[in-house]
């Protein structure tokens, strides 16, 4: 299979499902993901799953990577202005594939299982197979923090009942991820915003990235507090043009004292409009309110 074709096919799938779920929608911002996933393909080391996840996970992390640089705050979201920016690029063809609900269903998705999960997948013990499969389920289980639903989706029909449980299940919604308009392996280097950014109405919304594991796992959820979604068009010093998808979380007041984003950003719980960028292979859902 050849790496743009396993891309789409993964992205064609889930077209496939959310129109299944909402006939005769317009989909540009499908396309725009379909587009966005086949030509993002510079091979880069799997990591440990999406910033998203680490907003909430990483206060334990004692050192400071480039791939923390993806925080701002609202202000800072203005046209003309620069920073420095970490966007995770990552081979879509490396991916591991979606189960059919029926199949992912049949297959135990917990920690307590892990042992029997590895010999079904062959795995050995101590692997990093076996590493990050733990982890994965880790990360899974750990409950959610106050305000907030979160859920471990390990197909994309069991993804979707989650959003409509969140969102509405007659609301249809539309899905928004980070594009890269031009194709080069710098991940980190100063972008400036170069337009006004677009706000995409969100009176609630659910995040979703992929976890490590032998198949495809998406990590979703959802938080009660007020946030808004944008969409920035930035350039990069290298001449590189994205348009990155931006959540401002504009009650932080339960979050942790060393929450990464305040190291980075120099600020105390409570202070409203902490942002972040999202990496390419997440993305957002909201309700669709243009139909
Ligand atoms: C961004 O620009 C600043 C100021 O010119 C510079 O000091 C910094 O090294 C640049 N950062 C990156 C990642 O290129």
């Amino acid at each position: 299979m050849s790496m743009k074709f396993a891309a789409l096919n993964f992205l064609l799938l889930l077209l496939h499902l959310l129109l299944r779920y909402a006939d005769g929608r317009g989909d540009e911002q499908l396309e725009n993901v379909l587009r966005l996933h086949s030509m993002d393909h510079d091979r880069r080391i799997e990591d440990d799953g999406g910033v998203e996840a680490r907003v909430d996970s990483l206060s334990h992390m004692d050192h400071m990577d480039q791939s923390v640089m993806v925080f701002f705050t609202l202000k800072d979201l203005k046209a003309g202005n620069s920073m420095p920016i970490y966007f995770r690029k990552k081979d879509p063809s490396t991916s591991p594939r979606f189960l059919p609900r029926d199949e992912a269903d049949a297959i135990a998705f917990s920690l307590a299982e892990l042992p029997t999960l590895l010999r079904f997948f062959s795995f050995s013990q101590g692997s990093p197979q076996a590493k990050a499969m733990e982890a994965t389920l880790r990360e899974c289980e750990i409950p959610a923090i106050k305000g907030e639903v979160k859920f471990c989706a390990t197909s994309i029909e069991s993804m979707l009942d989650f959003t409509s449980s969140i969102l509405g299940s007659n609301s249809d919604f539309k899905i928004l991820a980070t594009e890269h308009h031009t194709k080069s392996s710098i991940v980190f280097q100063n972008y400036t915003i170069l337009k006004a950014p677009d706000e995409i109405p969100a009176p609630r919304m659910v995040a979703c990235h992929t976890m490590p594991y032998p198949y495809a796992v998406l990590y979703c959820h959802s938080q009660e507090t007020q946030n808004r979604v944008f969409k920035v068009s930035l350039g990069g010093e290298n001449g590189d043009r994205v348009t990155a998808v931006a959540v401002c979380h504009m009650d932080t007041s339960q979050w942790k004292r060393d929450h990464v984003s305040f190291r980075v950003l120099g600020m105390e719980p409570g202070t409203p409009g902490i942002c972040h960028f999202f990496p390419a292979d997440n993305f957002v859902l909201v309700p669709d309110s243009n139909l």
